[in-house]
């Protein structure tokens, strides 16, 4: 366990990002309330997520991650949690088919409200008010009121996750993500996509092979590991009184776990030596990631890995390097090739949506989609170049028909992006190009198993 901490310990720290509450008084009111509530998930979980993931970085299965940039009140409804959970599912059934290996699933889900923004003020029409921080601190309405930060929206985050998650458990074990379901997940709007035609095929081969199986007397209806799957939670640890206040030590280990999520993650701009946010992460044991951008030096990587885990255990750490699709091949080796050379067991993820942001000429921001994958297609390469994993893809993604990034098999055009762009942060991609990418991640990740078995031959 980590020495001189406490789950306060960061208040003694450089915290960036953090809201200022005008009444401190009603925030510490919350947080107590808070701090008796039932936790989100149990340390066993985590502990769980943690063992899958340390397959990963030892080179034997891969991470996904996706969901919203922000995930919003509004856009709280049944049906858009389980068209999300169905497009990881879909790609993790690609991903798993084409790999032959297994697919560790973890939603931005169930919690990732808060929201560092670039600037602390927004100005529309010559007026100037603080920026939206995500809907658990202040409201998205451009009003005064509804951007004072309002300590009660934790409450209706946490409710709000809490239902989340519990629909979550049941699509994940009770039935809809059976394996015999394949052919359901594709979603009606998709079928304008020829990356579905491709996903039917899948969906065919799988079937055959299920058949095959229970011909042979294994009955897909008695096997647990086909009737259902994993799927975890996280969110960016960025609200440290909410993480704190859910913050709970294990019973059966002593151990201190952050139960708001079974995975947290530190962004880039508050991952930085001395930040609270690594204070407060140091200390929890729970599957830490950690965005790495251009910003970030090889020994600062290094110093950053020793204080988050300092026992070196396998699992903890996941990088998710977000450098930009003309970045990425020049700036990632460095970090790649210090953490081999170190023997820090770490998960390498990619998230091509960060450093992919541009403004459209309609002032929509967006993400072209080509670039995307640009940087999804150098992140492999450099792995491929220095022998290690390409271990995960961490994507800002929605079950739903939106037009956020521009491009795509079905393209979305500049002039398009208007006509649904629902997002309450960052553009995210649709399903149609989640799938697309799938397939691509597929390819990829084919490649590197060719040329593994080359090498052991
Ligand atoms: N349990 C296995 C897994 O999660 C197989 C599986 C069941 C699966 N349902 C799934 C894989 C849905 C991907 C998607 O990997
Ligand atoms: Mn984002």
């Amino acid at each position: 366990m980590a020495t001189n901490w406490n789950p306060q310990s960061w208040m003694a720290h450089e915290a960036k990002h953090l809201p200022v509450y005008p009444d401190a008084a009603k925030l510490a009111n919350v947080e107590q309330t808070l701090s008796t509530f039932p936790p989100l998930v149990f340390a066993g979980e985590a502990r769980a997520l943690k063992a899958d993931l340390a397959e990963v970085a030892a080179g034997k299965g891969f991470l996904l991650q996706g969901g919203d940039c922000a995930e919003s009140f509004a856009e709280f409804h049944p049906n858009n949690i389980r068209d999300t959970f169905r497009v990881l599912l879909q790609m993790a059934v690609v991903l798993t088919f084409a790999s032959k290996q297994p697919v560790v699933k973890v939603g931005r889900m169930a919690g990732q409200f808060a929201k560092p923004r670039s600037s602390p003020v927004e100005v529309q029409g010559g007026i100037e008010l603080p920026s939206y921080l995500g809907d658990n601190i202040n409201g998205i309405e451009f009003t005064p009121e509804s951007r004072i930060p309002d300590p009660d929206r934790l409450l209706r985050a946490y409710s709000q996750s809490a239902a989340t998650l519990n629909l979550l458990r049941a699509f994940a074990t009770g039935g809809y993500a059976n394996l015999r379901q394949v052919h359901q997940w594709t979603l009606d709007f998709m079928d304008r996509s020829p990356w579905a035609a491709k996903f039917a095929e899948v969906s065919g081969r799988i079937g055959e092979a299920l058949d095959f199986m229970q011909a042979c007397g294994v009955d897909p209806s008695s096997v647990p590991q086909l009737q259902g799957t994993s799927f975890y939670t996280s969110h960016e640890a960025l609200l440290l009184p909410y993480e704190q206040a859910l913050t709970r030590q294990d019973s059966l280990t002593g151990q201190w776990y952050d139960c708001s999520a079974h995975m947290l993650w530190i962004g880039d701009r508050t991952r930085f030596e001395g930040s609270a946010h690594v204070e407060f992460l140091r200390g929890v044991g729970n599957p830490i990631g950690m965005k790495c951008g251009p910003s970030l030096s090889p020994d600062a990587l290094l110093k950053l890995l020793d204080t988050l885990n300092p026992a070196r255990e396998a699992g903890r750490i996941t990088l998710i390097s977000r450098y930009g699709h003309d970045k990425v091949e020049a700036g990632l080796p460095a970090l790649v090739r210090a953490v081999k050379r170190e023997g820090h067991p770490v998960v390498w993820s990619c998230d091509p949506m960060h450093g992919n942001v541009i403004k459209a000429e309609s002032g929509y921001k967006t993400r072209p989609f080509d670039r995307i994958l640009t940087e999804v297609r150098g992140f492999f390469a450099v792995h491929r170049a220095e022998g290690t994993h390409a271990g995960g893809i961490h994507v800002e993604m929605t079950g739903r028909d939106v037009t956020e990034c521009t491009g795509g098999a079905v393209a979305i055009s500049d002039e398009a992006l208007g006509d649904r762009y629902h997002t309450h942060c960052d553009p995210r991609l649709n399903a149609a190009q989640s799938l697309e990418l799938a397939f691509l991640l597929a390819e990829e990740l084919n490649r590197e198993a060719g040329d593994r078995a080359r090498q052991a031959a």
